[in-house]
């Protein structure tokens, strides 16, 4: 018998530690959150992208009466990206969430599926891809999104 260990290092910055590109990218994605389409839950999740070209690309949750046929807020961004700028790698995301008149005080971490397509986005540019989780006392962020997302499943494992 042996016993694995994993562990995550994730920083955490206030906001006035972050650098103006993070912090530009943070408002980015809490702007966002306004124009999320949220009628059922009304959890609004603003995303935003940073592209190795310098653009700012934000997106937010689509909800719909027929639940799962909704998308979060990271993939509708990362699906736009992939979709229009299909050779632009994503440096670094941020995201934010807006509830109940105000930004959430718990930092908004990814979805499973969400962190599953964030993955994709790493391995297809062999690039890692930073996240910034935006809450009102403080922002957790990870190198890459394989440090949220554990024994993976990847590409590599279909070869
Ligand atoms: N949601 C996101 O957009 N991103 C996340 O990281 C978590 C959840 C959305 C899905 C749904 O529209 C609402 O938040 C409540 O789950």
């Amino acid at each position: 018998m042996k016993e694995i260990n994993l562990t995550t290092k994730i920083t955490v910055y206030t906001i006035e530690e972050c650098n103006e590109t993070e912090k530009n990218l943070i408002e980015a994605a809490k702007k966002a959150t306004q124009h999320a389409y949220v009628p059922y839950s009304k959890f609004s999740v603003g995303a935003a992208v940073l592209l190795e070209n310098g653009e700012i690309i934000s997106g937010n949750n689509q909800e719909n009466a027929a639940y799962p046929s909704g998308l979060c807020a990271e993939r509708t961004t990362v699906f736009f990206v992939n979709a229009n700028y299909p050779d632009q790698k994503i440096l670094t995301i941020a995201i934010a969430a807006f509830y109940k008149g105000k930004f959430t005080k718990e930092v908004i971490t990814p979805c499973g599926a969400c962190r599953q397509v964030l993955l994709e986005v790493e391995n297809r540019f062999n690039m890692p891809m930073k996240i910034l989780m935006y809450s009102e006392e403080e922002i957790y962020c990870v190198k890459s999104v394989k440090d949220i997302l554990p024994l993976s499943f990847g590409d590599s494992m279909l070869r």
